[in-house]
């Protein structure tokens, strides 16, 4: 008896202190700094240019779609700025609610006194300013340096908004996430200098890949954020809802949709309102971009959506 309760005792010990020693390495790693290049381009005050990241920014890569809470159709039909101010909340639990910064050019909470390269490294390879990891919502890794120029360049161009960002708050299981999971993501493609803009499939791809992310919705994915479906396959929950299969296969939500009707569902924008696919910035896409991304998804392998579970 006395033996067994040495044991126990010591049992309870080791346990204890492997409870505190993974307390102490989890504290330790909530602020790793990770080195990533600062990419080699430069915001320019070009009308056309910043005409072009305003293009992508309320489109495709519906940046106002996460860094507003502002109502951008009314704001847009009034020929107003949408103020990309951040504060809308990404509740995830048990982990987080992260919440989106203010981009606007304020020099106090917004990225005023970054620089060009400090932004464009934060879009490109998810490190902030300080050097920390950011958590990947951000699907814009594979932009062009001209599209990353064009989206610099817009978002200097904006009238700075005064309004302090929130910090993200963890859960005990988000410290334990944040310490272990979240690692900056880069480039897994060749950056390209430039994409040529216009209706085929190849740009298609790009936009749906890089810049509007309808791959990283609608394929399913595991715990760590990795792709364990087939592309464009469907099975993830959004949400609660499910996304559906956008692929060639019979079964899936497009087949037989014809390029109008694709383009007229994409502009019709949100029909279920809880959805939190941005149909709002996608609704903006203009008609080659539409086209090209429908062109795109008929040459996509045709897959069933996967089991759930
Ligand atoms: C799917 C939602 C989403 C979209 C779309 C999105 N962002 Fe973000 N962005 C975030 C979140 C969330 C963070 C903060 C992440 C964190 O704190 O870990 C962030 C952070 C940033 C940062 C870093 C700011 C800082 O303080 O260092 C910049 C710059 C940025 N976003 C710019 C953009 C631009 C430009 C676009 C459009 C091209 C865009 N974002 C689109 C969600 C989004
Ligand atoms: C943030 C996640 C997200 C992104 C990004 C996203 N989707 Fe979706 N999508 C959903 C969800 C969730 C649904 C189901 C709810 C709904 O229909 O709104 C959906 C539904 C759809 C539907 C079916 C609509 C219908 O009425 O049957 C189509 C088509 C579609 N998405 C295409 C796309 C395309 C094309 C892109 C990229 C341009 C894209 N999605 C990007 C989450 C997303």
């Amino acid at each position: 008896m006395k033996t067994f309760l040495k044991i126990l005792k010591w049992v309870g010990i080791s346990l204890v202190s492997l409870v505190a020693v993974f307390a102490v390495v989890v504290s330790l790693r909530q602020n790793l700094t990770y080195e990533a290049p600062y990419p080699n381009i430069t915001a320019s005050k070009d009308s056309a240019i910043i005409a072009h990241g305003r293009n992508l920014a309320l489109g495709p890569a519906h940046c106002a779609s996460c860094h507003s809470t502002e109502n951008a159709d009314s704001l847009i039909a009034l020929g107003q700025e949408v103020p990309l101010s951040g504060g809308y909340a990404f509740k995830i639990p048990p982990v987080a609610t992260i919440y989106t910064p203010n981009i606007t050019p304020d020099s106090i909470h917004g990225i005023g006194k970054r620089t060009d390269g400090e932004i464009a490294r934060a879009l490109r390879y998810g490190v902030r300013a300080d050097g920390t990891a950011m958590f990947d919502f951000m699907p814009f890794h594979n932009v062009s340096d001209e599209d990353l120029t064009a989206l610099v360049s817009y978002v200097r161009s904006l009238k700075p908004v005064n309004k302090p960002r929130k910090e993200n708050e963890f859960e005990p299981m988000g410290r334990i996430v944040k310490a272990f999971l979240v690692e900056p993501v880069g480039p897994d493609e060749k950056i390209q200098k430039s994409v040529k803009i216009d209706s085929t499939a190849e740009y298609g791809r790009y936009l749906a890949h890089n810049v509007a992310n309808c791959v990283g919705c609608h394929t399913r994915r595991g715990l760590a954020g990795g792709y364990t479906g087939e592309l464009f396959a469907g099975g993830n929950n959004i949400g609660g809802l499910i996304t559906p299969n956008i692929t060639t296969d019979s079964s899936s939500r497009i087949y037989g949709w014809s390029e109008e009707a694709f383009i007229a569902r994409l502009k019709g924008g949100k029909v279920i309102p809880q959805s939190e696919m941005p149909w709002n910035s996608f609704k903006r896409m203009n008609d080659t971009q539409l086209k090209a991304i429908y062109r795109y998804l008929q040459t996509v392998k045709p897959a069933k959506m996967p089991k759930e579970g």
